[in-house]
């Protein structure tokens, strides 16, 4: 997982823009970081959003790369994520269908992340979950 980069300034540590402080301000109230497919099936009427971990593997699934090539998937999946989170709609989301009709489509958080905040969250949506396997 990715902290970020921390400059040390005669002393004082400076966090660069860390990706989860973001999820956890801007995310997290509807997409909760992590849960097993079988409770996601049994809250799901105390969910405003599909899991993180779920839109994680999901775009991760959807999105193929020729020769399979971690790196351009991984800027590709990180580029859609920070467009998403300015222009979500259904022509663009890749979510499932079941998904959108129950949760609707997420609305547009235009304007309240800069591009360093979305940059930060959408390589962390990325890192998080390498690996984990639910
Ligand atoms: C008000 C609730 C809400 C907030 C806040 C929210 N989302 Fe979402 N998000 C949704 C819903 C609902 C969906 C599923 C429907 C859809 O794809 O639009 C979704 C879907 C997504 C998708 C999946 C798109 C796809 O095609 O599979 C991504 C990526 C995403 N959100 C990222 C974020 C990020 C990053 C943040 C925080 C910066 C965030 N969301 C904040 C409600 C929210």
């Amino acid at each position: 997982m990715k902290l970020g980069l921390v400059l040390l300034v005669s002393g004082y540590a400076l966090w660069a823009v860390e990706g989860y402080g973001v999820y956890q301000k801007n995310c997290m109230h509807c997409h909760v970081e992590i849960m097993e497919k079988s409770l996601v099936l049994k809250n799901l009427k105390n969910l405003k959003a599909p899991p993180m971990i779920e839109v994680s593997n999901r775009l991760k699934e959807n999105i193929v790369i020729k020769e399979e090539d971690q790196d351009v998937k991984r800027r590709v999946v990180i580029a859609f994520i920070k467009d998403y989170i300015e222009n979500p709609s259904v022509q663009y989301s890749m979510c499932h269908p079941m998904a959108i009709e129950r949760f609707g489509i997420m609305p547009s958080l235009k304007g309240k992340l800069s591009d360093e905040e979305r940059q930060a969250v959408a390589e962390w949506i990325y890192d998080r979950y390498e690996g984990v396997k639910f």
